[in-house]
């Protein structure tokens, strides 16, 4: 049988602060915004793990969901309810970005051979935000090169469809939808601020080039419609 993908999802809660030591505290503060406030501040993650793998005949399963359950709560023991910067090993240097967080898991279940192959690991930092690290994005020493950053972003606009201007509706018809929209980045992991995209400057180009032209908007003449 061919493999098969398996999802497992846990949550933990953890804080952190985005600090380059090498800038000076205007740069910081320009940078980080309120992330590089000095107690810092908290998420309620959430990890995706995706293991591959062919279906075992004994268990039916591609890995032992009760195990792997176990194997995440104690890999996660090190994380949760933890300060990143300062009760971990793995920010000293390095921030604490969903990019950077979601690489540490990675090399941290990596190398826990009985959960066996893992394909993906996702870590939302909320609904709304998250990162993906793959076999591609880890370099020969095991250290994080790049990663897929993921931002979902919402906005309401009316259209009309060949059914709207039917006798019932006229001309004048219309009807709404409230969209989801999903960018998503992939690339280095700057070793300045941890990220792959600056995003407040996404944030910014999306707001100015979609949300600003789309939302609340009819979209009939501003995106073309199947006659
Ligand atoms: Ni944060």
């Amino acid at each position: 049988m061919s493999d098969v993908l398996l999802t497992k999802r846990i949550e933990f809660s953890a804080s952190h602060r985005y600090q380059n030591d090498a800038w000076d505290a205007e740069r910081n503060r320009r940078v980080f915004g309120a992330c590089n406030n000095h107690s810092g501040h908290g998420h309620n993650y959430l990890l995706e793990v995706t293991i591959r793998g062919a279906v075992t005949s004994d268990t039916g399963m591609v890995v032992n969901l009760y195990d792997l359950k176990e194997i995440l709560k104690q890999v996660l023991i090190e994380f949760d309810h933890k300060h990143l910067n300062l009760d971990t090993p793995y920010f000293q240097t390095t921030i604490p970005t969903t990019e950077n967080i979601a690489g540490v898991l990675w090399r941290v279940l990596s190398r826990r051979s009985e959960i066996g192959r893992l394909e993906k690991v996702r870590l939302f930092e909320d609904e709304d935000l998250y990162a993906d690290v793959t076999a591609s994005d880890i370099g020969e020493g095991g250290q994080l090169r790049s990663a897929t950053f993921v931002r979902r972003y919402q906005f309401a606009a009316a259209h009309r469809t060949a059914a709207d201007r039917s006798p019932a509706c006229g001309e004048a018809g219309a009807h709404g939808h409230n969209y989801e929209l999903e960018i998503a980045v992939s690339g280095p992991v700057s070793a300045d601020t941890g990220m792959v995209t600056d995003l407040t400057g996404l944030d910014r180009v999306v707001d100015d080039m979609v949300l600003a032209k789309l939302g609340g908007h009819d979209l009939t003449g501003i995106v073309p419609m199947p006659t």
